[in-house]
């Protein structure tokens, strides 16, 4: 675990250097991780989303929030369409492909053209296999289990994984988990969607799936909800600084998850988010609090 006053003393050093405040630096502070289950590999429980940065190919603020994250060791980012390359660029720029885990989706319609597309795609991330293959169909991956299967038998992709941002989704993923398809899975999961508790996020952990959170700010809206509210003082007793932070220790104080996803295309805001990957968690009976809390404003508002 990362010593605080070490943290706070660098984040202060770092916001006279860049003018950021305080709270959202902490430049030699690095992640917690958390094992990819069945692996020696570490995770840093704080990753990147898929940002409209690396989307519209934005090289200054992509390469930005880039460096930050690999600063801090940061290890998972979520990249679709145009963002692979984007992203996949930067990294093998820094020859930080051992560092950073990309989590692809991929689109090709069937067998030729997924292993087009995976070609095309270790061009620019690296010779080697890619890290996680993801498709965002559920019943396409269902039906095409054996062809992705044979994608790792073959060197291709290292981790098989699925990603949907809704409960709809969950029965079909979990038939995934008991057919053995898959090695990873990205779902919703925060305070205001709390539903991933009940049964896909323990089995998961009963199946050895690493996990990997999406939506920890219902995409932007749960700003609007604590909009103009105080973060209660006793957030600090674990160590929790801002709103984004009390959500993502939320998250990650779940002993399923490998990784909470923060989208962002403003550097201080990443650098906010990652803040809540040091320090202490908050507890069983704190999270309940904290959901309360978080329900009260909402209702309130
Ligand atoms: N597989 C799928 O089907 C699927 C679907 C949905 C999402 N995902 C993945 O999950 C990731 C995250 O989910 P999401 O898209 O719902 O986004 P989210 O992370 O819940 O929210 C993103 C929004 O929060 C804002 N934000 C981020 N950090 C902030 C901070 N510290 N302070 C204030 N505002 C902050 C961002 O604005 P700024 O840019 O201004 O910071 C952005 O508007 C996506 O990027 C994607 O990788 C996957």
């Amino acid at each position: 675990m990362i010593d605080r006053r070490k943290f706070i003393q660098y984040a202060g050093a770092q916001a006279l250097l860049t003018n950021i405040p305080a709270v959202a630096t902490a430049m030699s502070a690095k992640l917690d991780t958390r094992l990819i289950p069945g692996t020696t590999e570490p995770m840093a429980i704080i990753g990147l989303g898929n940002s409209r940065a690396f989307l519209d190919n934005d090289i200054a603020v992509s390469t930005q929030l880039l460096e930050i994250f690999l600063e801090h060791g940061g290890t998972y980012v979520d990249v679709s369409g145009s963002s692979r390359t984007t992203v996949g660029k930067i990294v093998s720029d820094r020859n930080a492909q051992q560092q950073i885990l990309l989590g692809n989706y991929l689109s090709g319609q069937d067998e030729g053209e997924l292993r087009t597309e995976i070609a095309g795609l270790q061009r620019v991330q690296g010779d080697g296999p890619l890290d996680l293959a993801m498709l965002r169909s559920v019943d396409g991956l269902a039906r095409r289990a054996d062809e992705f299967r044979a994608l790792k038998t073959d060197g291709l992709v290292r981790y098989v994984g699925i990603g949907r941002p809704h409960q709809r989704f969950y029965p079909g993923m979990m038939k995934l988990i008991e057919n053995k398809v898959i090695d990873f899975i990205q779902v919703n999961y925060s305070m205001m969607e709390p539903e991933a508790a009940d049964r896909i996020l323990p089995m998961a952990m009963d199946n050895g799936i690493a996990v990997v959170i999406n939506r920890p700010f219902i995409n932007g809206n749960y700003f609007n909800i604590v909009k103009g509210h105080e973060l209660p003082e006793w957030a600090a007793e674990f160590d929790c600084e801002s709103w984004a932070q009390f959500s993502l220790k939320y998250i990650v104080a779940h002993p399923g998850v490998n990784c909470v996803l923060t989208e962002t295309a403003n550097p201080k805001h990443a650098l906010d988010n990652l803040g809540a990957g040091v320090g202490r968690l908050p507890d069983d009976a704190t999270r309940v609090r904290m959901r309360q809390h978080l329900l009260a404003i909402a209702n309130k508002n």
